[in-house]
This record gives C-alpha cells, structure tokens and sequence, in this order.
C-alpha cells in the first residue's frame, strides 16, 4: 500500500506521534470571550482526536496582551486561561493524540478596538489588507515580546501540552520582522538577514 509511512509512529524531539497525521491550526471562534476555552472548543478537539489523529495543533492563540485579533480568541497571556486549556489538552490525550498550540501575535493584522491597545508592528507599514496604521515597536518592547512568547509556552506546558508552534507567517507579528519589505528598522532587528531574524530566533530560545 502507498503512503504506509502515514500511519506510522514519528519522533518529534521527545515527543512521540502515533501517527503522520496532523490537524494544522485553524482558528474556529470557540473561544470564551474572556480568552478561556469553552465546551464547545473541547468538544471540537476532542472529536478530531477521536477521529485518529496523531497530532493536533490548536488554533492561533493570543501570546500578548493588547494583542488580540479578534474577540474570541483562545489566549495564553495570563495564568487564568491554564486551566481551560488543560481540559481541551486531556480530551485530546484521552483519544490518544499529542497536542501543540500555536502561539500568535497578530501584529498589523491585529484589532486595535477589540484588544484596547494599538496594533504593532516592525516598522509603521500597514498590512496588505490596508488595516490601520502599525505603531513601530520600540527595542525595549521587542525584547518584552520575547519574554512573553517564553511565559506563553510555559503556560502551554503546564497545561499538559506536548508542544508549542510559533506563528511566523501569514503578516502577523512575526513575519513583518523577516521581510525587508515591512521591516525597515535600524536597531539589531533591521537591516540584514542576521538581524531581521534575530526576533524569531530569540524567541524560540526564550521557549
Ligand atoms: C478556518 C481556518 C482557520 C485558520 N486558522 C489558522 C490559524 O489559526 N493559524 C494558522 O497558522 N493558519 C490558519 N489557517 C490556515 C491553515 O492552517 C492552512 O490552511 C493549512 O495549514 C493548509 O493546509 P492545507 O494545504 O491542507 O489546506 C486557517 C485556515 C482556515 C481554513
């Protein structure tokens, strides 16, 4: 039989995969509005894990304060939310399955009147979607985002999570660091390759 690989297990650093086949984050809108993980958000993960798969990535969720996309949204920037999470995490284990979260900021594509806060970015270069304006982060404000990707993932592992995924795609925060296009900064996250990937690179060895 073609593809048999699939259905064998795979070693991902020390976690072990039943299988190859993976949910990729995708956000549902399941979310309490409070960033807390509802029934439904349960439900939903836990009924793809019946399903068979070996690795379930849970959706974008919101690493910063002031951050938030959209009004529900999973969050992970306060110890509050841990424990909703830790519900989704054991339905998901229950069936079998490992479970990484995607962790996001949305930068440019972010939601100024929904998080309270302005949105963010490398350099003061709007989304291509023509959102608002982004306010230039300050060095000091990077080297705070680190930080919180870090406390972020420690959430995520003391809910029982196997994992955690870094967005850097997509226009989010992330990735107006990587492109010369959105980034035009002059400190050491702008410039050359070195630089415009410092941000990503720091912010997988906070984690
Ligand atoms: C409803 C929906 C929500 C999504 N949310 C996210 C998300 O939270 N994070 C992300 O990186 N990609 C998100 N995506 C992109 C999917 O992860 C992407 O389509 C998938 O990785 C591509 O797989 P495919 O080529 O099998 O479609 C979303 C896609 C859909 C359709």
């Amino acid at each position: 039989m073609k593809f048999n690989a699939m259905f064998q297990p795979i070693e991902i650093g020390p976690m072990t995969v039943k299988n190859r086949f993976v949910v990729p984050p995708m956000g549902n809108n399941f979310a309490n509005t409070d960033g807390t993980m509802s029934e439904q958000s349960a439900a939903y993960y836990r009924e793809r894990a019946k399903g068979g798969f070996g690795l379930i990535t849970i959706e974008a969720t919101v690493v910063h304060k002031g951050a938030k996309g959209g009004p529900r949204k999973p969050c992970l920037y306060d110890d509050s939310t841990i424990e909703s999470f830790r519900k989704v995490i054991d339905g998901c284990h229950a069936e079998g399955a490992k479970v990484s979260i995607q962790l996001q900021n949305a930068g440019p594509e972010g939601n100024a009147k929904n998080a309270g806060a302005p949105i963010t970015a490398a350099t003061s270069i709007p989304s291509v979607c023509g959102r608002d304006i982004p306010k230039q982060l300050t060095t000091e404000e990077v080297y705070e985002l680190i930080k919180g990707y870090g406390e972020a993932a420690r959430r995520a592992m003391e809910a029982g999570a196997d994992a955690v995924e870094i967005h850097m795609a997509h226009g989010y925060l992330v990735s107006t660091f990587l492109s010369p296009r959105t980034n035009k900064r002059v400190d050491e996250f702008g410039g050359c390759f070195e630089n415009r990937m410092r941000f990503s690179r720091l912010i997988i060895e906070e984690g």
